[in-house]
């Protein structure tokens, strides 16, 4: 792995020099190694977000984010995204290689043997709010799934790793339906095995015991598209979540639910719900989108245009290109109109025209379209980001046993730089200042959301 090309780091005070390897990637920037760095120097590097940082080696998902390129195991998405089935791609993020016949014949059956969940799990769904979000119940019942399946928590056995992978894969569509249908109030509604991966999805999410759900090939391409799309990322905050839980060698379950808690938040997979709410609130107080720009712009009250930007891609997202002409096409092909995506084309056409966003390199991303897409298909929008979780299971999963089975695999510890108090001496109760730091309105509240 070590490359020729070597780097110098000088101390320019003491003019000290240090010396360090260069590595070498198949495609993309090389890495300078500085695991020596604290060793050699006693110092640390400081990258908060891990904008400079790669944390691992990986052979899963390629992003050159300078010209809008992402592959799953050398294959372009696009390609995978118009031509493949979720399961196929399940398969080759997992095993390296798209499968023959038979191995995706097998994979699939394997995968529909284990979309049931157990019945004790089911009753773990009543001890929630009626009124909870489906990602909260997906943590609890994700996480849940480890204290059913001793058979396969060892994770350095690699038929464990396997078996639970397997099953993680096959159950998140079932605990997500669920989680829907018990936010509903309706029926859980079990999963039917002759059904491929999206129409089994659809039919536990819509159908009642009173009414089969007639599925519409239309929307199970797309939600098939979906999945696909959203499948891996790299080391996004999810999957980087999911690799550091699964760096001290914690189950593969508890480390999923940790992955779909990091997913939750607006600013990663929580944004296709985002996209939405903005939306709503552009239509329902009547504002132009123009106004809404600049308000964003103005950045007074912290507003962010949702759906556009990321942190990789400095052009336009690829997934984004692939969702926006599904979208177009869904509409066409229904001969709706859509208020919603006609406030969504003319949002993008301003910002890929301002100055600000220009400057910036903000472009949509993937979760721009997903939510328009999601609504047109009558998706609720609590689901929106419960989607993204089932799609992105399979990346989660392979990342976490691709870090198990690298040789220069590490529990993940960071270092800091510490900007505290030192020394402080230790002072009694009656010595200590007052410092009013609750306030009593709030907590008198929350005393109240509390029962
Ligand atoms: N609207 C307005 N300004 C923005 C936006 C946005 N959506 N995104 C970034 N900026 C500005 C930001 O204010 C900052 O400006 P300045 O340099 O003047 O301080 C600059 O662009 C850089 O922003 P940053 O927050 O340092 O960039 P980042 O790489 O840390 O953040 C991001 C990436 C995705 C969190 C951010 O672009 C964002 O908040 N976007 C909206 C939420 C969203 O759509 N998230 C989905 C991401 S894609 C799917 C996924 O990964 O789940």
């Amino acid at each position: 792995m070590i490359d020729e090309k070597r780097f110098k780091l000088v101390d320019t005070k003491t003019g000290k020099e240090y010396e360090f390897d260069g590595i070498k990637g198949s495609i993309g920037p090389d890495v300078i190694n500085i695991s020596s760095l604290y060793k050699k120097t006693g110092l640390f590097t400081y990258d908060p977000g891990f904008t400079s940082t790669a944390a691992c080696n990986s052979k899963i998902t390629y992003i050159d984010g300078e010209k809008g390129i992402l592959q799953y195991r050398g294959y372009p998405i696009e390609e995978l995204a118009n031509s493949s089935s979720h399961l196929e791609v399940c398969y080759l993020l997992m095993h390296g290689e798209l499968p023959s016949e038979s191995d995706k014949n097998e994979f699939e059956e394997i995968i529909k043997n284990h979309t049931l969940l157990n019945e004790q799990i089911i009753q773990f769904y009543r001890g929630f709010r009626r009124d909870a979000h489906p990602m909260a119940m997906m943590i609890g019942i994700v996480g849940a799934l480890s204290s059913f399946y001793h058979d396969s928590l060892n994770i350095e056995d690699p038929e464990h790793r396997m078996i639970a992978s397997h099953r993680i894969l096959a159950k998140m569509p079932t605990i997500a339906a669920m989680a829907y249908k018990y936010s509903v109030g309706q029926p859980f509604v079990y999963p039917v095995n002759k059904l491929n991966y999206a129409d089994n999805f659809l039919h536990m999410c819509f159908a009642t015991p009173t009414k089969e759900y007639e599925i519409n090939p239309l929307f199970s391409k797309i939600m098939d598209q979906i999945f696909i799309l959203h499948a891996d990322h790299e080391q996004n905050a999810s999957t980087s979540t999911v690799r550091t839980a699964g760096s001290s060698l914690a189950n593969p379950y508890a480390c999923l639910s940790a992955g779909i808690s990091s997913l939750w938040g607006k600013s990663h997979g929580g944004a296709n719900e985002a996209v939405i709410d903005m939306i709503d609130e552009i239509v329902l107080n009547d504002l132009k989108p123009k106004d809404f720009i600049e308000e964003v712009k103005n950045k007074k009250n912290k507003i962010r245009l949702m759906g556009f930007g990321h942190r990789v891609y400095k052009s336009y997202d690829p997934r984004a290109k692939v969702l926006k002409k599904s979208t177009e096409d869904l509409f066409k092909d229904l001969k709706i109109k859509s208020k919603e995506l006609e406030i969504a084309k003319e949002i993008e056409e301003l910002a890929l025209n301002d100055t600000y966003f220009k400057e910036k390199n903000l472009y949509p991303n993937v979760d721009f379209y997903s939510g328009i897409l999601l609504k047109a298909l009558d998706i609720p929008t609590t689901m929106f980001t419960p989607i993204f979780a089932v799609g992105r299971t399979v990346g989660w999963l392979s990342q976490w046993k691709e870090m198990i089975e690298d040789e220069e695999f590490k529990i993940t510890r960071p270092r800091q730089l510490f900007t505290g108090n030192k020394d402080k001496s230790y002072k009694k109760v009656p010595d200590r200042e007052k410092k009013s730091i609750f306030n009593l309105l709030w907590l008198k509240k929350t005393f109240l959301n509390n029962q």
